[in-house]
């Protein structure tokens, strides 16, 4: 299509389409044509894009700075309880406790034995030619009878074991002046002496005592220590226990 003189609608809406879309520059050097139009108004917004592509790493940031401790917070509600700690070290042991109580009585107990607990009996002999000691228990080496074994050969005395009542008497045969002294523990109790006026003698004596147990009994002699054991000549001291307590 021509632009001519004579330019029909068409033709004439297309010239003022053509007014609206010309640039500023033109319109200072084309003085033919009107005066521009006021700029139009801004379109609506553009839908918005796809998201671009994750961009690079950025750079490492300033180190923190450490919080200083802030203020002391409420109470916490308490834990639970902890394991059982390792038994402690022994202590002291504690003061003796109260005595119990009283048990019951106990069976009857069996018959006892009259005649074997209460005994104490012993004859003892001499046998020797030589005198004893002075001031010292006699020791009457040869036992005619000591079922209890109260008399000791070794040491000479008697010792109680049955609290009671016991006769103790002595025969003796002696070749020189004899004193015999009967001890119980450290007292003298008798004393008998006799001097010589045959080439033998005998000489006797007896007493009755009261022992408590552990208590001793034994002859000495003095200086007058003519006491011998020979055949036909026999110094006997026996002792027995009369009453028990
Ligand atoms: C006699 O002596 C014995 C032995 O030393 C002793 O155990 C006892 O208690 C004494 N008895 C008395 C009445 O002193």
């Amino acid at each position: 299509m021509a632009v001519g003189p004579r330019c029909n609608l068409q033709c004439g809406l297309y010239l003022l389409l053509l007014l609206l879309a010309l640039p500023l520059r033109s319109q200072a050097s084309a003085g033919c044509y009107g005066i521009p139009g006021m700029p139009g108004m801004p379109g609506a917004p553009g839908k918005d894009g796809h998201d671009g592509l994750q961009g690079p790493k950025g750079e490492p940031g300033i180190p923190a700075i450490p919080g200083t401790r802030g203020p002391k917070g409420q109470k916490g509600e308490p834990g639970m309880p902890g394991f059982r700690g390792k038994n402690g070290p022994m202590g002291t042991s504690g003061l003796p406790g109260n005595p119990g109580p009283r048990g019951p009585p106990g069976e009857p107990g069996e018959e006892g034995r009259y005649k074997q607990k209460h005994q104490s009996v012993f004859t003892v002999t001499r046998q020797t030619a030589q005198y004893p000691t002075a001031n010292s228990p006699v020791k009457f080496n040869s036992v005619v009878t000591n079922p209890q074994g109260d008399y000791n050969t070794n040491t000479g005395k008697f010792t109680c074991q049955v609290p009671g009542l016991y006769y103790f008497v002595y025969h003796t045969s002696h070749t020189a002046n004899l004193c015999v002294h009967l001890h119980h523990n450290q007292s003298r109790v008798t004393s008998f002496c006799d001097h010589m006026s045959n080439s033998k003698q005998v000489s006797s004596g007896g007493v009755l005592l009261q022992l408590q147990r552990n208590d001793e009994v034994w002859l000495a002699v003095s200086d007058y220590n003519g006491m011998v054991g020979m055949e036909g000549s026999d110094s006997v001291f026996s002792g027995f226990l009369l009453f028990p307590d």
